[in-house]
């Protein structure tokens, strides 16, 4: 069991991404940015050691492509260097890292030339890639080529609400097949790297937001309808394109058939109700502060479906809760948990998102997702009762804990 962060959310002090731009000109939602974020760029070490208190197995972290690469074609080798160092100590503290290559911020200079609009986007990814591999390829077998690229699509090319606030569906779709070229392209690449150095424990996939979508009203035929929509669009069109290499017809040339996953990653946090054509809260008993309705069902049946799918072991890479009193989270945890362990779970891992509070992208600071408290002004961490408790379930292994 393990938990899982990003590193725009957490490490703060870079100014070459576009979470960079956008949140200091105002844009966040609470009026907060990323460079201040959680400053683990420089407290990496105090982190890893409360996570080693806290006995976590895995962890899940990404690497800033615009710190490894802040101008186009120019690598900053110390920034290498230090995810280098901060991986090697995790792994000292008996820790098992996943990197994540892309977790929803750019370099500026890609996202002045177009992002992943622009065809050259597979190249100049896989260049960068290609670096990250050769620093770092040693040391860690598992990595999430790219995170929610439907949430990062629908967010900045359809719904312009992130960067880079664009509005335009023929775009997204490019971005959509390109982004899977990327994945395919990073896919194989790690492997061969890998493989040429002898290591044979290699794991790559993608990891994707998968919500559990009801019609708002099931006696709707258009509702009805409008899930099943959203369900390909969001979840069926995303997993085909990037894991088996499948596109529909109106993406026009196909991608390269194949098998472009070692396990299935899925990133699950709570269940919507569709109307026609809406994507609403799902008005349930239980809610996050961001309004988000809590059905742990969902991550089994979600899970079962996908294993049905793509006959794989199923990562949870994440799963967590917005809940700055920490009223919910430990149930949370247990219902979450509880729902996916059983004899003959397809799942293997699970990350809880996220280690500490951090950067909630446009709703910025004041939303948390913390096992730990971050006090941003003091930068002090305290240890929340909720991951007291999800010391206690890694410690035990004990089910009696979740009933
Ligand atoms: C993202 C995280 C985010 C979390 C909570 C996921 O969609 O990968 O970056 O913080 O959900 O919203």
């Amino acid at each position: 069991m393990g938990v899982a962060t990003s590193a725009t959310q957490i490490e703060g002090g870079d100014k070459n991404n576009s979470w960079y731009k956008f949140s200091m000109a105002g844009m966040c939602n609470d009026g907060t940015n990323c460079f201040r974020a959680a400053d683990h760029y420089n407290r990496w070490k105090e982190d890893t050691d409360i996570m080693a208190s806290l006995g976590v197995e895995l962890y899940r972290m990404s690497i800033e492509w615009s710190r490894i690469e802040p101008e186009m074609g120019v690598f900053d080798q110390k920034a290498l260097n230090h995810y280098r160092e901060e991986l090697e100590y995790i792994i000292s503290k008996g820790i098992k890292p996943m990197v994540t290559l892309h977790h929803f911020s750019d370099p500026l200079w890609f996202e002045e030339m177009g992002g992943f609009n622009n065809k050259k986007s597979v190249e100049l990814f896989t260049r960068y890639v290609k670096k990250v591999i050769e620093a770092i390829g040693d040391i860690v077998s598992d990595y999430i080529t790219i995170n929610e690229p439907n949430v990062y699509i629908l967010n900045g090319y359809m719904l312009a609400y992130w960067p880079p606030l664009k509005g335009n569906y023929i775009k997204g779709f490019r971005v959509c097949k390109n982004m899977a070229r990327c994945h395919i392209a990073a896919y194989n690449l790690i492997h061969k790297m890998r493989s040429e150095k002898g290591y044979s424990d290699t794991e790559v996939s993608f990891a994707n937001h998968m919500v559990y979508f009801v019609p708002k009203n099931r006696k709707n035929i258009l509702h009805r309808f409008c899930t099943s929509f959203y369900e390909y669009l969001f979840h069926t069109m995303i997993n085909n394109s990037f894991l088996i290499g499948k596109t529909p017809l109106f993406m026009g040339k196909r991608l390269p058939k194949g098998r472009y996953y070692d396990f299935i990653g899925i990133n699950y946090y709570t269940r919507r109700a569709i109307g026609f054509f809406t994507i609403n809260d799902y008005e349930g008993e239980r809610k996050s502060d961001l309004n988000w309705d809590v059905y742990p069902e969902g991550i089994r049946l979600i899970s079962e479906d996908l294993y049905k799918k793509f006959g794989t072991k199923v990562y949870i890479t994440e799963n967590g809760v917005c809940d700055e009193k920490d009223t919910l989270r430990e149930q949370y945890i247990k219902d979450h948990i509880k729902a996916v362990v059983y004899d003959g779970s397809p799942v293997k891992r699970y990350y809880h998102w996220s280690l500490l509070d951090n950067f909630e992208w446009r709703e910025g600071e004041k939303a948390r997702f913390g096992l730990v408290h971050v006090d941003y002004d003091t930068q002090k961490r305290t240890v929340r009762k909720s991951a007291e408790f999800y010391k206690k379930i890694i410690a035990e292994k004990s089910l009696d804990l979740l009933s």
